[in-house]
């Protein structure tokens, strides 16, 4: 059966049921900043669940669009995804458990065909904060279960939540057996040796957990879960969500094209892709935080795949046609929104390949100094630089590392980025009284001419150039920035001239206040965004450099006079630093 006709049966089904179907709400939460993306149908509806009227009833169905993040390393393997579409129904204080389950075993059995026998569930053992589940336990008796096919389990397989607080309870799970023989005489639903793959989730939210515990609800609610990729891989009869429609098209593709046999890194390219089309279409960016660095993490994990795959990364608009044409049935949004997630991929791709090489060649490095030192685990210093200056990601750099029996110290990672953060930031502040102490005229010039020098490294050298310092006196202008080479005579020259073009093109230098978040969507260029107030000054520069900044520049590049660039010189690793002089 395809994907699109159990989504089809599924909505159809619950309709005749009494429920008002509604529709998926957007990947990107609309009012909750709590989380980065919908993880779960339940997650739009959480007033509901807490007593909020719906408009629509208290009978509510729909599919959602989701992304789970915390897998994104696990992809490769034969079925982690990380975006997803989950089936749902949900009663707002109307029906419970006896429904529920009727509903889900006719569902399953009826309409989607699923043999009886095939069908093991699992329900609440039982604990200080709730009873056993007996009453599911009965209904599943009820419809016909036998006692062999119902098993218990605590709240690690039978309580869910979303996250640490929020509406929660004892939930009943659906498995199908596939057959496989026991992997031991204590196999069952728990199992991951792949036996019993789980296809459905019924929770049953009377609970509310918060840091004091758990409370009852007012109402009794259900909320149901099942996984739309997963459903289709076992009724069109596939080992692994891959080899269905949904991604066979662009697997197969990506076969013609390899010249290396990968499966897992066909798998990584084709899911990243899939993930990264939906998230650009609900309106995501790549960026260096939150749900923009995610989908970087995505597109980068995708490119360095289709590297290894052998397969040039020219061929990624092709490539993006072919998936965006299999998603068109479900989702028809992405065919208007198709020029716009081409430019974001390749935008990104193209970024990315002008340090990916040389990124290769300093994690051999690395990966070296660590093998001759007798060591297994890279320096922190050296992965950070590795993000900071290639724009690989840590989470990318363990993966290398990985793939040569090598280790990243992650927490030591986190460590170091923060106290970095805390030093730019103190750095920040100290450049900031220091200006407010002593901007003449001349620092001021200067100030808008750091702007100017940033913009024209970017353009000559590539978009992984950012500011990692500057500091500026009467006499002079000094600026850090993140590059892995000397720069060449004629890559001077090419900035020195930049500079001056603009300068004699007398751009106007404008000031705005605007939120962080709109700052960052308009793309302004900034250090360490994490440490700037919610409301944010930017300068913009004619149409060549925005940034986010305290102040104060010149109201006209023309304003300048003459740049010149005395002296360029490595600052530290993977930093390069530029004095330069205005005459
Ligand atoms: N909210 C439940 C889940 O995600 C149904 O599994």
């Amino acid at each position: 059966m395809r994907a699109i006709e159990i989504r089809n049966k599924y909505l159809n089904f619950f309709k005749s049921k009494g429920h008002s179907v509604i529709p998926s709400a957007p990947l990107i939460p609309e009012n909750d900043p709590s989380v980065l993306f919908n993880t779960a149908g339940m997650q739009p509806l959480v007033p509901y669940l807490l007593g909020q009227k719906h408009p629509s009833g208290t009978r509510l169905t729909d599919y959602q669009k989701c992304v789970r993040t915390n897998d994104i390393d696990e992809v490769g393997d034969n079925r982690h995804l990380t975006y997803f579409e989950m089936l749902g129904n949900w009663s707002l204080g109307d029906y419970f458990k006896d429904e529920s389950i009727a509903m889900s075993y006719e569902f399953l059995t009826k309409e989607l065909g699923i043999p009886a026998e095939k069908i093991s569930v699992t329900c609440f053992a039982g604990d200080e904060d709730c009873a056993k589940d007996t009453v599911a336990y009965n209904a599943w008796k009820r419809v016909g279960i036998p006692d062999e096919r119902i098993y218990f389990f605590g709240k690690d397989d039978n309580w869910w939540i979303a996250g640490e607080e929020g509406p929660c309870g004892p939930d009943t799970e659906m498995f199908y057996d596939t057959g496989k023989p026991k992997c031991g005489p204590n196999c069952n639903p728990s199992c991951g040796c792949g036996k019993y793959v789980e296809i459905w989730n019924n929770v049953f939210m009377e609970f509310y957990k918060d840091k004091n515990g758990y409370s009852k609800l007012e109402q009794k609610n259900v909320d149901t879960g099942l996984g739309l990729e997963r459903m289709t891989m076992l009724l069109e009869g596939k080992e692994t969500p891959f080899d269905t429609e949904l991604f066979s098209d662009l697997m197969n593709k990506l076969e013609d094209l390899q010249q290396n046999d990968l499966i897992a890194s066909r798998r990584i390219v084709a899911e990243h892709l899939r993930s990264s089309i939906m998230i650009i279409n609900d309106g995501g960016r790549p960026s260096n935080v939150d749900r923009g660095y995610i989908l970087r993490r995505l597109l980068r994990r995708m490119t360095r795949h289709m590297n290894k795959l052998g397969i040039d990364v020219s061929k990624l608009p092709e490539l993006i046609d072919i998936q965006i044409e299999a998603m068109s049935e479900m989702y028809p949004e992405v065919i208007n929104n198709k020029e716009t997630i081409k430019n974001v991929i390749v935008e990104e791709k193209d970024k990315f390949m002008k340090t990916l090489q040389n990124g290769e060649r300093e994690f051999e490095k690395v990966a070296n100094r660590t093998r001759n030192a007798g060591k297994d685990t890279l320096e922190t210093e050296s992965v950070f630089n590795l993000y900071e200056t290639y724009g690989f990601p840590p989470e990318m750099t363990e993966e290398l590392a990985i793939e040569q029996g090598l280790k990243v110290d992650m927490s030591d990672y986190q460590r170091l980025f923060k106290e970095h953060q805390e030093k730019s930031r103190l750095g920040s502040e100290q450049k900031f009284k220091g200006g407010l102490a002593s901007t003449g005229e001349i620092e001021t010039k200067y100030h808008t001419a750091t702007h100017l020098l940033n913009a024209a490294l970017k353009v000559v050298l590539g978009e992984h150039v950012h500011q990692m310092g500057s500091n500026i006196t009467e006499e002079r202008m000094r600026f850090d920035f993140s590059h892995p080479a000397k720069m060449t005579d004629e890559e001077k020259q090419k900035t020195e001239e930049l500079v001056n073009e603009w300068i004699k093109e007398g751009l106007d230098v404008t000031i705005e206040e605007m939120p962080k978040e709109d700052a960052i969507k308009s793309g302004a260029e900034c250090m360490f965004i994490e440490k700037y107030p919610d409301v944010v000054t930017v300068y913009t520069i004619g149409t060549i450099s925005k940034e986010l900044c305290g102040g104060p520049h010149v109201k006209n590049t023309r304003e300048l006079g003459h740049f010149k660039i005395k002296k360029e010189e490595a600052s530290s690793s993977g930093v390069r630093r530029i004095k330069a002089i205005l005459d």
